[in-house]
């Protein structure tokens, strides 16, 4: 088989760069080891930028972002009791969407069966070949059977654990990571939002978050240690620790009801650096990881898929390189931002167990400012709707 453009991996940022290259009349073939439905079954943050709302657009899969997700002007954080509210609008003139990452990936989906492009899902043992030089080659397993994919370029677009990245000799990739001494653990609910913008809590129990899907569902997050299990963590424990770390005015508010989904996910910053090899581009999780605080893991995965589809569309076109060339230097500038933001947010709303009095001193003095200061809320908004592309 032949492609112009192999892209490895089904999560947003293939079917994203999918799309965006289907537009323009260029060949893909994705290859994702896992079903749909299992792609389908994981639930992420689901907070859109407005640069990803227009890539969406530009993609043609916006119809029921637009009918069905939420805009929102601001957000709230809590802190002794009390919320203090970021405008964005008025800060930014710009607002985000809140539409849930699943829901993204389902359109997309929909939109490239509709286009006829290949997707080979359940693909075994996938492996980019000769990206060094310039007929880059793929092979997999599919039911038994061994197969070759021969193309121009490759995407991996394959997340964190993907093989694309650990493909590459460790001598032409350096990374940088932290690892965060706790977790978040999530539930879903059927039931309405306690409020009707986001609330990032920081109280001395820990973080907490209250987020949601629609105006029938909800989506909320409690700091809990990394140890911790979540059969550990019945629907009743849940809502009893998330009350505690309201404000007064949201515990009355809250709707409890029984949880649909439950998980505890580790925080992380993580980069990888540079994001081509060769004829091989890396994009999305596959490059870097954020902590969720701050929602920029999707949108990260969007401006690099965006930087990536237009230099495609430019190599095509024009016969230029240049796009290509500056791809990566292009989208580690943006993703060093966005790790710098979420590691902000994260370090200022959280229990750090290893923080000594000083810092949380410090953490005091970053809230108040954020709370006083036009600029420092201003600083806030710009990064929390999205950094320009
Ligand atoms: N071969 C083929 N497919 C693979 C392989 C492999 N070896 N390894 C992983 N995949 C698939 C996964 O099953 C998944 O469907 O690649 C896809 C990667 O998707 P995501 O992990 O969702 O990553 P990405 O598309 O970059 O989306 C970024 O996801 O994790 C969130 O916060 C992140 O919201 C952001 C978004
Ligand atoms: C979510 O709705 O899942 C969500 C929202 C905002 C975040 C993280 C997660 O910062």
């Amino acid at each position: 088989m032949r492609t112009q453009v192999a892209i490895i991996g089904a999560g947003p940022s293939g079917l994203l760069l999918g799309q965006l290259l289907h537009r323009q009349g260029i060949d893909t073939v994705i290859l994702e080891n896992r079903s749909a439905d299992y792609v389908l079954g994981r639930i992420r943050a689901g907070v859109i930028e407005q640069g990803m709302v227009g890539l969406l657009e530009e993609a043609g899969v916006d119809a029921r972002l637009h009918a069905e997700g939420l805009v929102h002007d601001g957000v709230e954080i809590a802190f002794r009791n009390q919320r203090h509210r970021v405008d964005f609008k008025k800060l930014t003139g710009k607002t985000v969407t809140v539409y849930g990452q699943t829901e993204i990936t389902r359109d997309l989906m929909e939109a490239r069966t509709a286009s006829g492009a290949l997707t080979i899902y359940e693909a075994q043992d996938v492996q980019p070949f000769d990206f060094d030089g310039d007929k880059p080659r793929l092979r997999y397993r599919k039911d038994g059977q061994e197969h070759e994919v021969a193309c121009d370029f490759i995407a991996g677009c394959d997340g964190f654990h993907g093989v694309s990245r650990q493909s590459v000799p460790a001598k032409a990739i350096e990374t940088f990571e932290r690892e965060y001494p706790f977790g978040w653990l999530g539930i879903l609910s059927e039931t309405p939002p306690v409020s009707e913008e986001l609330i990032y809590i920081h109280h001395p129990r820990g973080f907490a978050l209250c987020s949601m899907r629609s105006p029938t569902r909800s989506r909320y997050y409690v700091q809990c240690s990394l140890d911790e299990h979540v059969d550990e963590w019945p629907d009743s424990r849940f809502w009893d620790e998330l009350k505690m770390r309201l404000d007064d005015e949201a515990r009355a508010q809250l709707v409890t009801g029984p949880s649909i989904e439950k998980s505890i996910a580790p925080l992380r910053s993580f980069v990888a650096e540079p994001m081509r090899f060769g004829r091989m581009f890396l994009a999305g999780d596959a490059a870097h990881i954020v902590p969720p605080t701050g929602a920029k893991g999707l949108n990260l995965a969007a401006s690099d898929v965006h930087y990536l589809s237009r230099a495609l569309v430019e190599f095509y076109r024009e016969k230029s390189v240049a796009g290509l060339d500056h791809y990566s230097a292009r989208a580690l500038a943006r993703v060093w931002k966005a790790e710098r933001f979420s590691w902000w947010m994260t370090t200022m709303l959280h229990n750090l167990p290893d923080h000594t009095a000083f810092e949380r001193r410090l953490q005091v003095a970053e809230l108040d400012y954020l709370f006083s200061s036009p600029a420092a809320a201003m600083a806030m908004a710009e990064n929390y709707v999205g950094l320009p592309y």
